[in-house]
């Protein structure tokens, strides 16, 4: 199954001189997210014990809920502000197009558990590398990252903590 030909290439969108990737053909596809969801969990083997998936409002929420289900994980979200009540913990990151803040529920995560890391795309890697951010500041550990689509021309996993273990379906060049 070819799991590009499931992503519609938008340009110009949001804003000028953005490719925009994106991904609904894919989920619309039950076979397409399937094989999305089952190649993710692949890449899961070598990270060792994983205790959540942590999945990146809003996009990573979807693959991130469906792979928890596959893999029999809970699911922990990292949102944008304003949306969790307190206590949150927060981590400011820039985008591709601007800049934005995250935010992960004080308590959700304790100190000694593993995580995986989900989004759909990473682009710079701000989104990622500030979820990890968060991740750290409850004293839980980064057992690796999934991402359907890098952008290889933008800086993206070189932002991310180094020695940790990243599995992408799609690298666009
Ligand atoms: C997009 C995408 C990633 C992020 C990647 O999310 O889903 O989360 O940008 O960019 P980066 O690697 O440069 O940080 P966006 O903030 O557009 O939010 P959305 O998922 O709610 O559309
Ligand atoms: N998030 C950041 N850059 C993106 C892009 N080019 N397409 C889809 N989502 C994105």
């Amino acid at each position: 199954m070819e799991l590009r030909s499931l992503i519609r290439l938008v340009p110009d969108f949001p804003k000028p001189g953005i490719l925009f990737r994106d991904m609904t053909p894919l989920l619309q596809d039950p076979t397409g997210f399937r094989v999305a969801i089952e190649q993710l969990a692949a890449g899961t083997t070598g990270m060792g014990s994983l205790d959540y998936i942590v999945g990146i409002e809003s996009r990573g929420f979807i693959l991130g809920a469906a792979l928890a289900q596959h893999l029999g994980l809970g699911f922990v979200p990292v949102r944008k502000p304003g949306k969790l009540p307190p206590p949150v913990l927060s981590q400011r990151y820039s985008l591709e197009y601007g800049e934005d803040e995250l935010q992960l529920r004080a308590h959700a995560l304790r100190p000694g558990e593993r995580v995986l890391i989900v989004d759909d795309l990473i682009a710079t890697g701000g989104t990622a590398a500030a979820t990890a951010e968060l991740v750290a500041q409850t004293g839980a550990e980064v057992g690796g990252f999934a991402f359907l689509i890098e952008l290889a021309f933008l800086p993206g996993c070189k932002a991310l903590p180094a020695g940790i273990p990243t599995h992408v379906l799609m690298v666009e060049e």
